[in-house]
């Protein structure tokens, strides 16, 4: 366990969002500004853009110039008198965690009365929601339904730029197949396709028609590159990786969003291949810039230029400026260093002038596209519309988030239909999660307030009404280990996240098998604080902490129906509970309306119809158990001898679930393969398209999504043993059956060679659809 830095250095590497002081916020009215830089045209094309931003880089000093480059982190890096004079003195970009229109609008005051008037914007993480929590990403992408996802962010656009923000670093699209990971739970899993469907639907959702509209926030794709795939788990650590897999697996969700139109990018923290994204000029500038045609902004993450040197690739704060901006990081965030150390370069000729030149355009180039210079105050405001309370419930958006947090629910395991409940009865409802508001909303959790936040014990008691009995015990505590109590609840100066029952966990067990044995049915929420699926969270087991799996084990004895309700933010090793108890629900953290929603899926007011977006291992040795693994020549194939192919001896090789997976109130029924030919030909733009007839052949009206996967039988190079190209998402009635075709065409066949080169290749490809990746259907065509 790591000593606990200081609280010094705490606040040097505080992320978390924090409040500049009321004194300051008190509102003002809105000084008559005349910006010297004069307002731009509300709608413009791109060529007065360019203009505009010309004429204004022209006009600047070369300190303001390296001002616009600094992003400012509110509460970390200066006291409040000290960034007002910042701001007149137009040294600063934009500034981020500040979340309030009364909070915001005194620094956009002290901007527009700088020399040229230049204003900044506001950013902050708005990853899941921002006054209304949504489900964490993972649980998000667990809809498989990209209206809800889009739902999601547009949501947190509208409730957050209510608040004076204009900018997001979200989404967060790093692809992990690794859940010793803490950041699993930010982005939406371990599939390429899926995973850059969320992304576009999120920069759908943040930006609307256009990041300049009123009600949109910009949104900052994160973090480039490859931050998910960092060695063992460990965050901040190095990758290293082929560039094959590269642009196969983990660039896509970066270039989805980009084309979706993201306005920025925030630079990952980790090395790749031995250079450091932050000073990794072919990422920034080759693949970025010239090869996908990025527009936008990109900013590095906290402290990341500073970083360089612990990194090893510069030699002090000067090599690293030099190397960020040549790199083409735009702007710092937090760190001083490009304040500090480009006026020297620029004047020494060691950085070319037309350096930061390019870099300011970006950063005027964002705010000409957030609409703020043709009016600073675009979100802000000037008063009079400002909330009473900004915290006030009416501001919430609380049937989006119970919508699509139901959605969000994937059913594990469902013996002898003990789910759906009936509204009656005794429940026991236990668990170290199960009246837990904090932890409900997950980790970066914006603006979210746990007050708001709606725990499974109330959802049940609202549920069950006078109908019937809740008893409530706590059970167990998270964990009991005292170092991690103690590094969780690190930077939680007002309240800790992790409050301990002194209680002994023998007591506290005690009292749980009461309850349960006075109750006819037992719901138990288990699993991990929000804290330890977060950033800086990464575990060596993916084990239930502490004496949870000890609680459940007690509970099983007294014989009553066990229904387990997961709360997490990665895959668990929860082998016991899945052959014991008799249901299973993953909810991963599925915010404000979390216990409504999970209330609905258990009483049966909503048929559960989430999947996983990441395989869960059987067990830490397993890991990597991603489904689209490459192909290898000694293949351990089920029913056969295992000796001498690929797999552990100890164990099934298979995952405890596989991606995809997740279970209804009723059943789905799936035909084999039709396809409307046996053959495409290459370089046409036709199409073949893959056909199944599902049925929903139980009783309960439901809904499936049905998956398609596609396998290069031989290509020239190794291939995945099986790649999602599409999926859909239906609701069916009790009994009714459809027919769903999935056009394949050419591009889907297309991977990247072993030159990089985008190409499909003639041959035979196995067309597999079904209910997950295990569990498919199979037919196969050729690409002449
Ligand atoms: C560091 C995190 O890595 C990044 O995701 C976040 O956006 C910034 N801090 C700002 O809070």
């Amino acid at each position: 366990m790591r000593l606990l830095p200081s609280l010094a250095l705490a606040a040097s590497l505080l992320c978390a969002p924090a409040l500049v002081g009321r004194a300051a916020a008190a509102s003002a009215p809105t000084p008559a500004v005349m910006p010297a830089a004069a307002p731009a045209p509300a709608s413009s094309t791109a060529a007065t853009k360019d203009a505009f931003i010309d004429d204004l880089i022209g006009r600047m000093t070369l300190e303001e110039k390296i001002g616009q480059l600094r992003l400012i982190s509110i509460g970390a890096d200066m006291p409040q008198p000290q960034l007002l004079k910042e701001l007149q003195a137009g040294r600063v970009g934009g500034t981020f965690n500040s979340v309030t229109p009364a909070d915001n609008r005194p620094l956009q005051q002290a901007a527009v009365r700088s020399r040229l008037g230049v204003p900044i914007f506001f950013a902050y993480d708005v990853v899941h929601g921002h006054r209304t929590v949504f489900p964490i990403s993972l649980g998000l992408a667990s809809t498989w339904d990209m209206d809800a996802v889009e739902r999601a962010a547009r949501v947190s656009a509208i409730e957050a730029s209510a608040d004076g923000l204009d900018m997001t670093f979200a989404p967060m699209v790093d692809i992990s197949r690794d859940p010793r990971w803490g950041r699993t739970s930010e982005g939406f899993g371990e599939d390429p396709f899926l995973v850059s469907q969320c992304a576009r639907a999120t920069v759908r959702g943040f930006q609307g028609t256009s990041p300049a509209n009123r009600d949109s926030l910009m949104a900052v794709v994160k973090h480039f590159a490859l931050y998910g795939a960092v060695e063992g788990g460990r965050d901040y650590n190095t990758v290293d990786m082929s560039p094959m897999r590269m642009f196969q697996d983990y660039l896509p969700p970066y270039r989805a969003a980009i084309d979706a139109g993201a306005g920025g990018v925030m630079i990952a923290l980790n090395s790749i291949n031995g250079v450091p994204a932050t000073s990794n000029r072919w990422l920034l500038r080759d693949l970025l810039r010239k090869q996908w045609g990025f527009k936008g902004l990109t900013v590095s993450d906290h402290g990341a230029i500073d970083e360089l040197m612990r990194h090893g690739v510069a030699r002090d704060g000067r090599e690293a400026a030099k190397l960020a901006i040549e790199a083409g990081a735009d702007m710092s965030m937090h760190d001083a260093l490009y304040l500090e150390q480009l006026p020297g370069l620029v004047k020494s000729g060691a950085v070319p002038v037309s350096v930061v030149d390019d870099a300011v355009r970006e950063v005027l180039g964002a705010k000409y596209d957030l609409g703020l210079f043709a009016d600073p105050y675009r979100r802000i405001g000037h008063g009079e519309q400002d909330p009473p309370d900004v915290d006030a419930d009416s501001r919430l958006h609380r049937g989006d988030a119970r919508d699509i947090a139901r959605r969000s629910l994937v059913l594990l395991e469902n013996r002898n239909q003990t789910l759906p409940l009936k509204k009656g009865g005794t429940i026991a409802v236990i668990g170290p999660l199960a009246d837990a508001p904090i932890d409900i909303m997950g980790s970066w959790s914006a603006a979210g307030k746990a007050k708001h936040s709606v725990t499974l014990l109330q959802g049940m008691r609202e549920a069950l009404g006078d109908r019937g009995r809740v008893l409530h015990a706590r059970g167990a505590n998270l964990t009991d280990d005292p170092r991690v109590v103690e590094y969780l609840n690190f930077l939680n100066w007002d309240t800790p996240e992790l409050v301990q029952d002194k209680r002994s966990s023998g007591d506290m067990i005690e009292e749980a098998v009461k309850a349960a044995r006075a109750a006819d049915v037992v719901v138990v929420a288990v699993g991990e604080s929000r804290g330890m699926s977060h950033e800086a969270s990464s575990r060596t087991s993916l084990a239930l902490p502490g004496e949870q799996e000890t609680l459940l084990k007690a509970l099983k004895t007294t014989g009553k129906p066990l229904v387990v309700v997961l709360m997490n933010g990665r895959p668990l090793t929860v082998n016991w509970a899945k052959d014991n108890a008799d249901a299973m629900l993953e909810t991963w953290y599925a915010g404000t309306e979390g216990g409504h929603a999970i209330a609905d899926v258990l009483f049966g007011d909503y048929n559960p119809s989430g999947r996983l977006p990441i395989s869960f291992p059987r067990s830490l040795g397993q890991i990597p158990t991603y489904y689209n693994q490459l192909r290898i020549g000694r293949p351990f194939t089920p029913g056969k001898a295992p000796n001498y192919t690929s797999q552990y001896f100890e164990e099934p090789l298979e995952p405890l679930y596989p991606f995809g997976y997740g279970l209804s109130y009723t059943d789905f029924s799936v035909s084999d393969i039709t396809l409307s030919g046996q053959a495409l030909q290459r370089g046409g733009n036709g199409h073949l398209d893959a056909s199944v007839t599902v049925r929903n052949t139980g009783k309960r009206d439901g809904e499936v999504v049905l998956q398609l996967y596609l396998q290069d039988v031989s290509a020239s190079v190794v291939r995945p043993v099986k790649e999602l190209k599409d999926f859909r998402k239906i609701a069916l009635k009790a009994g009714e059956s459809r027919v769903v075709s999935f056009p394949i065409d050419e591009d889907k066949l297309k991977f990247f060679n072993a030159q990089l080169e985008y190409v499909a290749e003639p041959g035979d490809f196995n067309v597999q659809i079904g209910l997950d990746a295990a569990n498919v259907r199979q037919k196969t065509f050729v690409l002449r």
